[in-house]
């Protein structure tokens, strides 16, 4: 069988599957395959190792009628269309609980560094700005204590909730269904609009699917606190722009940090930048170099099995 890997990982992942089948890599470490480029270099190719920026769509899937997996390098995938992935038979793969603590610290990082105005405060000194110590200078919020509200229990929500819990404050989640997990941590199950109502901080979690695309929008922000944090390590595609950008210069919330964007890459031009209440991050929920080193390892145990004609370990169903 032939592999493609769409960016380049450390050799010593590559030469694993080399023992059992043709590897191509694409080479380079930070780009994105270009779609075209994707499309070629798939033409022959059963099981295919893919980025969370490569979209695996049912056109790619028409044109591609000898592929047998898809190997993604991410825990979310609605970069795939896995229904119809499913409908011809694909395996779709992902790479669950390895990047569960890591992204969770990262959500919990981006509640306090918005509310502290780290990145503001830290650009101060860099401008050579820093005059002198003031009462107020960079006051921020508080975030022990206070109400977080979860949107999304899963095991990344859990790993926040608990990272919460450890601060004194006040959890509260909304949910497809109850979790007992959250249940333990002494979480209250609440309605979205509750959750939206009453929470100081509001931090989306939850995967992107048809239900959650654009759930942030401008009735949801109106309906949170003036002095509410909007956090997003969920998809760019759970918020409106325009409508989180205007809940914020309208002073309708206080701050907003995000990890993922709509577009993403964005460049220096993206309208978020122009406001520093909104913290922005370039998709790093996961990026520790020991948790990526075990998503990638996953992924080539995944390729090994399939290889093997066994059953992958973490096969999304
Ligand atoms: C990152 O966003 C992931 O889904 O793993
Ligand atoms: C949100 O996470 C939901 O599952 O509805």
């Amino acid at each position: 069988m032939k592999v493609l890997i769409t960016r380049s990982i450390p050799d010593h992942f590559i030469a694993r599957l080399r023992q059992l089948a043709e590897v191509e890599v694409y080479p380079e470490t930070i780009k994105a395959m270009p779609k075209n480029a994707l499309l070629e270099a798939a033409k022959d190719k059963e099981i295919i190792i893919s980025m969370l920026s490569d979209k695996i769509d049912k056109d790619f899937i028409d044109r591609n009628p000898q592929l047998k997996a898809v190997i993604n390098l991410a825990v979310g995938y609605d970069n795939i269309d896995i229904e119809y992935a499913r409908s011809k038979g694909i395996i779709v793969c992902n790479t669950p609980d390895v990047l569960t603590e890591t992204t969770a610290e990262l959500g919990f990082t981006l509640m306090l560094t918005t509310a502290r105005r780290i990145v503001e405060a830290s650009e101060l000194v860099k401008t050579g700005n820093w005059v002198g110590w003031s009462p107020y200078l960079l006051a921020g919020l508080d975030v022990y204590g206070k109400t977080v509200g979860i949107y999304g229990m899963g095991s990344i929500g859990v790993a926040l909730a608990r990272r919460c819990k450890g601060i004194n404050m006040h959890i509260q989640y909304h949910n497809r269904s109850e979790s007992q997990y959250a249940a333990e941590l002494g979480a209250d199950y609440v309605s979205f609009d509750e959750l939206l109502e009453k929470s100081d901080f509001i931090v989306c979690t939850a995967p992107l699917t048809n239900e959650t695309k654009g759930i942030f929008n401008q009735a949801a922000f109106n309906k949170m606190k003036s002095s509410a944090i909007f956090i997003n390590i969920g998809r760019g595609g759970h918020v409106i722009d325009e409508d989180l950008l205007e809940a914020i210069q309208s002073e309708s919330i206080y701050a907003a940090g995000v990890d993922v964007l709509n577009n993403e890459p964005v460049g220096k031009d993206h309208p978020f930048l122009t406001d520093n209440r909104i913290t922005v991050l370039p998709h790093i929920g996961s990026a520790t170099v020991d948790t990526r080193d075990a998503m990638i390892e996953l992924c080539i145990k995944n390729a090994e099995l399939i290889l093997q004609d066994k059953s992958p370990v973490s096969q999304v169903k």
